[in-house]
């Protein structure tokens, strides 16, 4: 993700094509922008908390003849459209909420210099992403071992964040390192994440890496193949709950009873101090048709059948052996651990 190199857009690999298609998306139009996040043309918390920011940025542009009240009332607006286009990464908001204070914070200056300074703040957001996500892989190399079986949900990959990703961070830096691994990846239904994009960048890496599906998770897991399950996540409540891709919550309940540890790897940016347990992240729900007819030639249930389809759930954090982020590893008790890193700033 970056700018176009005259600023006027945001440049993306459109994530819904792959792996077939490489396609990069030139996005100036605020209706474009948002349409990105929502049908995850763009998608993992970190990526479209950094995306979120650089749309505010170009959108900002179009109004930089107004005057400050003006101007900023029209970041308020578009931060709001920007912030609704999916509920439960924290990141999103987070960084749409850095935007509208960095603009806040500059009302006594001319328009063009707050739009500016929007784009080094943007800028900043990346970078900050980027060495995040490389701490994280750090500490999470620290509980690989040689040989490893690793299982994954989701993708939680460079392509999730700016670079490195954050559960594929470690993994990734172990190859890296002539660790030999075996990963596992669950498909990920209804959206295929795991299947179409942690495999395409794993395999692409040279990482020894397996698709199965979703319900194949406990056999692996029966069959001794699997020492530890990586997962990336999208909002961490203050006890620890954490909200991931639904079907993690699922996999972190077979890793218990198998005796598997269960890592959840996130900046600290996906840390949500306004939140004290999981019961209070709104879980996004999408539309039937993504399970009853996205990537199947024909509808593969009857047309007027009822779906429900949550795109996250929460993982309770007696499950979760520990949260890996940049400062380190958290473990339980996670109201006090999760609160020192808080109180790092
Ligand atoms: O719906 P998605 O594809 O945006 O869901 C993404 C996930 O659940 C990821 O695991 C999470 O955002 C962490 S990405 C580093």
């Amino acid at each position: 993700m970056c700018l176009s190199s005259d600023g006027t857009a945001v440049v993306i690999l459109d994530q819904t094509l792959l792996p077939g298609e490489t396609t990069f998306l030139e996005l100036r139009e605020p209706g474009e922008l948002r349409e990105a996040i929502v049908s995850l043309r763009v998608r993992g918390a970190p990526a479209i908390g950094i995306f979120a920011a650089y749309a505010l940025y170009i959108i900002a542009r179009r109004y930089s003849a107004e005057s400050f009240e003006g101007f900023n009332s029209q970041i308020v607006k578009h931060s709001e459209l920007l912030d609704s286009a999916r509920p439960t990464a924290v990141n999103l908001s987070k960084q749409l909420r850095r935007m509208e204070r960095l603009v806040l914070s500059l009302a006594e200056s001319p328009t063009p210099k707050i739009i500016d300074a929007m784009r080094e703040e943007a800028g900043r957001i990346q970078r900050e992403d980027i060495e995040m996500c490389k701490a994280i892989s750090e500490h999470g190399l620290a509980l690989i071992g040689e040989g490893f079986g690793i299982m994954t949900h989701c993708n939680a990959g460079p392509l999730a964040t700016s670079q490195y990703g954050t559960a594929l961070g470690p993994i990734l830096l172990a190859h890296e390192h002539g660790m030999a691994l075996k990963v596992y990846s669950c498909e990920t239904r209804p959206l295929l994440q795991g299947a179409r994009l942690t495999t395409y960048e794993l395999y692409k890496a040279g990482v020894d890496v397996t698709l199965i599906c979703d319900n194949m998770a406990s056999i692996v897991m029966k069959e001794g193949k699997i020492n530890a399950v990586f997962v990336g996540c999208d909002r961490v409540a203050m006890n620890g709950d954490t909200a991931n891709k639904v079907g993690t919550s699922g996999l972190a309940v077979l890793a218990k009873h198998y005796g598997i540890p269960f890592y959840v790897c996130c900046p600290s940016s996906t840390i949500d101090s306004a939140c004290g347990t999981g019961v209070e992240i709104e879980i996004e729900l999408r539309e039937p048709q993504e399970i009853k007819e996205m990537f199947f030639e024909k509808p593969v249930a009857p047309s007027g059948v009822k779906c429900y389809n949550p795109s996250f759930d929460v993982t309770e954090s007696s499950l979760i052996t520990a949260i890996i982020t940049e400062h380190g590893v958290c473990k339980a008790p996670y109201e006090q651990s999760l609160s020192r890193l808080g109180k790092r700033g």
